[in-house]
């Protein structure tokens, strides 16, 4: 029987300091009214001067193995999204490897930016069908705070801190669209648009790691577009359709893009998951983010058909369709 990538657990790790929208209007001319009314978002945590994101990565790791009943012993393969690595190298995949106590295995990090996730999701997915690894950590993690410009309130208001991880487990479980697993990913990038969302610093160029620049109106339109083909594509990929779907559980970056998207896909506002009133855009982390949230309030019935999808900077996008 061929192998699938099955979901055995999800976990996710918000920082302690929480940063509102009025405390915010204290530091740059914004105010609560807007913040909400543009982005949906309320607050954001923000992570401890000591705190790297190996660290908030650990925490989302550990309760996504908690919740799979997995040990770490287990774990042959981690992939890491992040945009905002402990250092330039080596992968802060690798450190997370090593504060988890794991000493097997494959582990690097996958930059996708707010599509990170789903990069991380597929690469893992592909090493598990083809029985390069059995059991996968696949980790978003991400602290924008300090590659924020938090004089710019165009981009400051905007971003958070945050983890969220899933544990993947080979399994024979047969190849149907009924069968539980992932049934299929699909990425995309388009280069073209790299001043439309990147960040003004790195290595190569300013020897610094920089800030956050971003034309949000361009942004926002490829945002809907993208998101909402990428999952028709997965799910013609998977033999399925729009009205197959039970859930979408969209990158949170502002909940007028994941309305517009829910909208395009024929969906009811309560198959949508939200999230981003509480933690605002963690890029690479808010999809592990937002299926934790979901499964914490048991949304997801076995046999749910889920659709996951992002947009991000690059450009990049993609989408996965999971049966529950
Ligand atoms: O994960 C992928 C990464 N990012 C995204 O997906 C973000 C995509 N874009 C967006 O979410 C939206 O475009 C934003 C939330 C960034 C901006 O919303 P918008 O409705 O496109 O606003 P805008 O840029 O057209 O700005 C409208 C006004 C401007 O003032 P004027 O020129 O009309 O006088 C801005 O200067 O709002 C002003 N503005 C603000 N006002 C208060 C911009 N930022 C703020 C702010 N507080 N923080």
């Amino acid at each position: 029987m061929p192998l699938r990538s099955v979901v055995k657990g999800v976990g996710a790790y918000l920082p302690e300091r929480v940063l509102t929208n009025d405390d915010l209007a204290r530091m740059v001319d914004t105010n609560d009214e807007w913040i909400r009314q543009r982005t949906g978002i309320a607050r954001r945590h923000i992570a401890a001067k000591d705190e790297l994101t190996s660290d908030l990565g650990r925490k989302a790791a550990l309760a996504a193995l908690d919740n799979a009943g997995a040990s770490v012993d287990e774990i042959d393969l981690i992939v890491m999204a992040t945009t905002t690595p402990d250092n330039t190298f080596p992968a802060t995949a690798t450190r997370l490897q090593a504060k988890l106590g794991v000493t097997r295995g494959a582990a690097f990090d996958v930059q996708a930016v707010c599509t990170g996730f789903l990069y991380a999701l597929a690469q893992a997915d592909n090493m598990l069908r083809l029985g390069q690894a059995r059991c996968a950590l696949v980790v978003g993690a991400e602290i924008y705070s300090r590659i924020l410009d938090w004089e710019d309130r165009s981009t400051c208001v905007l971003f958070g801190d945050g983890a969220g991880a899933v544990v993947l487990k080979a399994e024979a479980v047969g190849d149907g669209a009924d069968e539980r697993g992932v049934l299929s990913t699909t990425l995309g990038a388009d280069g073209r648009f790299y001043d439309a969302l990147y960040v003004d610093g790195g290595p190569a160029s300013t020897g610094s790691a920089g800030f956050v620049r971003m034309q949000g109106q361009e942004v926002f339109r490829h945002a809907v577009k993208r998101m909402s083909e990428s999952v028709e594509r997965a799910l013609a990929d998977a033999g399925l359709s729009l009205s197959d779907l039970d859930w979408l559980i969209p990158h949170q970056a502002n909940s007028r893009i994941i309305d517009k998207v829910g909208a395009r896909l024929g969906l009811t506002p309560d198959q949508v998951v939200v999230t981003v009133e509480e933690h605002a855009n963690t890029s690479a982390a808010t999809i592990p983010l937002a299926l934790t949230h979901g499964v914490q309030r048991q949304l997801f019935k076995p046999g749910d058909l889920l659709g996951l999808t992002a947009m991000g900077g690059g450009f990049t996008w993609g989408a996965a369709v999971i049966r529950w």
